[in-house]
């Protein structure tokens, strides 16, 4: 257990002192985000961690792919994916440099599973970026369009509201 606990530390040091708070790993799967400028990072938020810690007493989380997290779904469960965003432009993409790259091949797979969740009688909601692509995967689906902030850019500049798209069966 201290093990486990000792790791959870060390990772909320490294988010709340790295370069905005990304998470990106390099391929090799090890957590690579540059050091980030702060003059005081808040790095033990105590009521807030309390707050997590007791909304999920009695919850079972679990680390796989999608295609294995989606298996246990019942008809009337309710679904949320929120996969990596696809990219607005190319050049736009950090995905492309993680060990377990997820581009159209893997977003076409999720759009798949979306179907076969809706077919089996799941309530489904998906979030992911507003492109052409994206519309036309969900395009049986209720589209709905969300502004989202994105935090996560490096000119400040560019930081600001996007639009997102939500997408629902029901
Ligand atoms: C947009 S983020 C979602 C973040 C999450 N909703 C949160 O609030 O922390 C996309 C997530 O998809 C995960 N992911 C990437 N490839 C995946 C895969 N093949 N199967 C399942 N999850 C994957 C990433 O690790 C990342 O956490």
């Amino acid at each position: 257990m201290k093990v486990v606990l000792e790791k959870a530390a060390i990772f909320i040091y490294l988010n709340k002192t790295c370069f905005n708070g990304l998470y990106m790993v390099n391929s090799e799967g090890k957590f690579n985000v540059p050091f980030g400028k702060y003059k005081k990072p808040a790095i033990l938020q105590e009521t807030k961690l309390r707050i997590a810690s007791k909304l999920l007493q009695n919850t079972e989380l679990s680390v796989s792919n999608f295609t294995e997290a989606v298996k246990k779904a019942k008809e009337n469960d309710f679904v949320y994916m929120d996969p990596p965003y696809f990219p607005l432009t190319k050049t736009a993409s950090f995905t492309s440099y993680q060990k377990d790259a997820f581009l159209e091949k893997e977003q076409r797979q999720l759009a798949k599973e979306f179907q076969q969740l809706d077919k089996k009688g799941c309530l489904l909601m998906l979030s992911n970026s507003d492109t052409s692509l994206i519309r036309k995967l969900y395009s049986d689906f209720n589209i709905t369009t969300v502004k989202a902030r994105r935090a996560i850019n490096c000119i400040g500049a560019k930081r600001g509201v996007i639009n997102e798209i939500v997408v629902r069966n029901y």
